[in-house]
């Protein structure tokens, strides 16, 4: 497994749309190495089909208020974990002067019904920063294939339709959310949590759950249903932003006879936490 850390070395390592690509932040555990596989699973020829994971913890995509600058950086431990794991070739950790050499004033703005809702309303900003690095990062590696988590539904979503409206040849495929033996969405963010404030996290997932199977049960007067979700989540000492049931193919509302997913974000003490399930 190389480890490279300039764009110069990157061009060099690699053949234009042949490449797997799982983008990260780095701070990797097994909800990553799972998505790692899964792009060697797509891209299984070693020699024609590096599988590449980028670990950059991206400004662009965090608020002031946010934790850019605590967010762990851990290159070493994720480069232990992806070499024993034996699935990736490349590990690209470029530092920021390299990914952004001057500000990057050039911006890649996804459309407003996808990107001002549910997560973009929280945190504005957020989805524009994720395309425009991920657009930056897939001009850098070409790959054929990418690889995003479905915990992350809307990014996925996002980076989807931008690949498909900005033409790009790169087949993005979704990763199944990993989660503790308990039902906790694994995410680098838990590691902010209490052990006590861990077992609490199980809540919003329930929350979720609770959603579905009154929807399951037919009830239909979404917006109140959505609102006593929260009002419970509240009252078990949370700040919920969101808990709400979409349809899966655009997150309109949901509606009868449609796939559904039950997304939610809500603070636990300091700590915001995301979450998904899809019916
Ligand atoms: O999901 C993430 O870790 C990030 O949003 C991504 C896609 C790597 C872009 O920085």
């Amino acid at each position: 497994m190389k480890l490279l850390h300039t764009v110069a070395e990157l061009r060099s390592a690699l053949a234009p749309g042949c490449a797997a690509f799982v983008p990260t932040m780095g701070n990797l555990h097994a909800g990553h190495l799972a998505l790692v596989a899964q792009a060697r699973a797509v891209a299984p020829d070693r020699q024609s089909s590096p599988v590449v994971v980028s670990l950059f913890v991206n400004r662009l995509q965090f608020l002031p208020h946010e934790d850019f600058d605590r967010y762990p950086r851990t290159l070493e431990s994720d480069c232990a974990q992806l070499r024993e794991q034996g699935h990736c070739d490349i590990v690209f950790a470029p530092d920021e002067a390299e990914l952004y050499p001057e500000p990057q004033g050039y911006k890649v703005q996804p459309p407003a019904e996808l990107a001002d809702i549910l997560e973009g309303q929280f945190r504005p900003g957020f989805f524009t920063g994720v395309c425009t690095v991920v657009h930056k990062l897939f001009n850098l590696v070409q790959p054929a294939h990418a690889v995003f988590g479905k915990k992350d539904y809307q990014q996925l979503m996002v980076l989807r339709r931008m690949v498909a409206q900005m033409g790009l040849p790169i087949q993005v495929h979704g990763g199944e959310t990993l989660r503790s033996p308990e039902g906790l969405a694994l995410s680098s963010r838990n590691q902010y949590l209490s052990a006590e404030q861990k077992a609490q996290a199980l809540q919003l997932s329930g929350a979720l759950r609770a959603l579905l199977a009154e929807w399951r049960a037919g009830l239909r007067d979404r917006e109140r249903m959505e609102g006593e979700a929260m009002d419970r989540l509240a009252a078990q000492g949370w700040q919920p932003d969101y808990l709400t049931l979409r349809r899966q193919h655009d997150l309109g509302p949901a509606r009868e006879g449609e796939p559904l997913v039950a997304l939610g974000a809500a603070k636990l003490g300091s700590t915001r936490l995301i979450d998904n399930l899809e019916a």
